[in-house]
């Protein structure tokens, strides 16, 4: 029988004979120009370029597969081309029909199982010993996912208000610390990610999952929320930044201060009372030292995320709004306020800007926005926010377009 017209695919054939043999040639270039570019400019949302003890462990588990599947997949494919050649078909006789051939079962049975050891036995090395350090670590961060967002609590840590400090979406650790987040959820399944510093733990309602790690290389590290969550889960984002301890301890103290003057209010220079429109705010947001502290936060707020919201506490140090969604400045804030849901779909934060013809609340104007978004920039330390942290533990990680 005949597979294939004659001549079809031949030099013979033409120019689109020509075309038709070189494309796959063409798409191996292509997946390894692509492959070769992704190496140029390490993302920092990679595995690849760990910055912790447990990263890079991690890091060599997967090295260890890489490796261990580079092998398999070259002996399978020699074998197939070995056998190809060797058994071709060379007459029209009917090859000799067999069934079962023990050595070679054996052979395909205890060759995975021995390759599966080799991966199994490091693995579950680095899980258990990792494991145990959980246990030891002595700086406690409790994390709380929301629908959309993270809430952080430095529960060792006391703030004002008979409160621990608490801040949402960047979270400070010391260098060097060894931290053990708590991850908690009150409404829906989460998973934290932070590539550059840990494996990933699911934030399971009902459940308290760990993780931990020492950071020694100050920076800022990019985390995302890798379950899905309902319609915002890609804006669940989150910074961890590691500095030195002095940084951190600096802004422990201006998170216990009240905020100083405020641009906002140079008529009575006194940011303690924060705009009359901020009182549409006070339900769901905190600021310590300031009496907005109202709002309840970590299992206390409401169940379904509706009644949560950020801590705004120093808010005008942060890079982002909205988990990332955008980034900090007056322009956005603005945008922010008065086009809450557009900006980002499914948020709870209700829309008081919009009359209420339009499905807004209506209980906020222009002026109101421009002096929230004043006041909200103000939220800083007296002597300043903390020094930036190199984004990925290094100058050479590309962050262009990340939160
Ligand atoms: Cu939270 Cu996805």
């Amino acid at each position: 029988m005949r597979l294939r017209a004659p001549g079809r695919f031949s030099g013979r054939s033409g120019r689109r004979g020509g075309v038709a043999r070189a494309f796959p040639l063409v798409a191996l270039l292509a997946v390894v120009g692509l492959v070769l570019a992704g190496c140029g400019e390490a993302s920092p949302y990679s595995q690849i370029t760990p910055r912790t003890e447990k990263a890079s462990d991690i890091q060599w588990l997967y090295e260890l597969i890489f490796w261990l599947a580079a092998l398999v997949f070259v002996g399978v494919q020699a074998f197939i081309i070995y056998t190809v050649l060797r058994w071709r078909r060379r007459n029209e006789d009917r090859p000799e029909q067999i069934h079962g051939n023990r050595r070679l079962e054996l052979a395909w049975t205890i060759i995975p199982a021995v390759v599966l050891l080799a991966i199994f036995i490091p693995t579950a090395q680095v899980i258990f010993d990792h494991a145990a350090a959980e246990e030891e670590a002595d700086f406690v961060v409790d994390v709380y996912a929301k629908q959309w967002w993270w809430e952080f609590h430095y529960p060792d840590i006391p703030g004002v208000n008979e409160k621990p400090v608490i801040t949402a979406n960047e979270v400070r650790i010391p260098q060097g610390a060894d931290v053990v987040f708590n991850l908690r959820s009150n409404n829906v399944y989460h998973a934290f990610y932070v590539p550059q510093l840990s494996g990933k733990n699911d934030v399971v309602p009902g459940h308290n999952n760990k993780m931990q790690f020492v950071a020694d290389t100050p920076g800022e590290y990019f985390g995302e929320c890798t379950e899905y969550c309902g319609i915002a889960h890609a804006w669940m984002r989150f910074k961890v930044i590691v500095e030195p301890e002095e940084n951190f301890n600096a802004w422990v103290a201006a998170y216990r201060q009240p905020p100083p003057v405020a641009d906002a209010r140079p008529e009575t220079a006194d940011v303690v009372e924060a705009p009359a429109s901020f009182g549409t705010c006070l339900a769901c947001h905190n600021i310590s030292g300031t009496n907005a502290v109202a709002a309840q936060d970590g299992y206390q707020a409401n169940v379904l995320s509706q009644g949560a919201a950020p801590n705004l506490t120093l808010l005008g140090c942060r890079d982002h709004i909205g988990a990332g969604v955008l980034e900090n400045n007056r322009d956005n804030l603005i945008q922010w306020l008065k086009n809450t849901k557009e900006v980002k779909s499914g948020t709870y934060m209700p829309n008081y800007y919009q009359p209420a013809e339009q499905g807004g609340l209506g209980a906020i104007n222009d002026q109101q926005v421009e002096e929230l978004a004043d006041y909200l920039l103000s939220l800083k330390p007296a002597g300043g926010c903390p020094p930036e942290q190199p984004v990925g533990g290094t100058a050479d990680v590309s962050l262009s377009d990340a939160p």
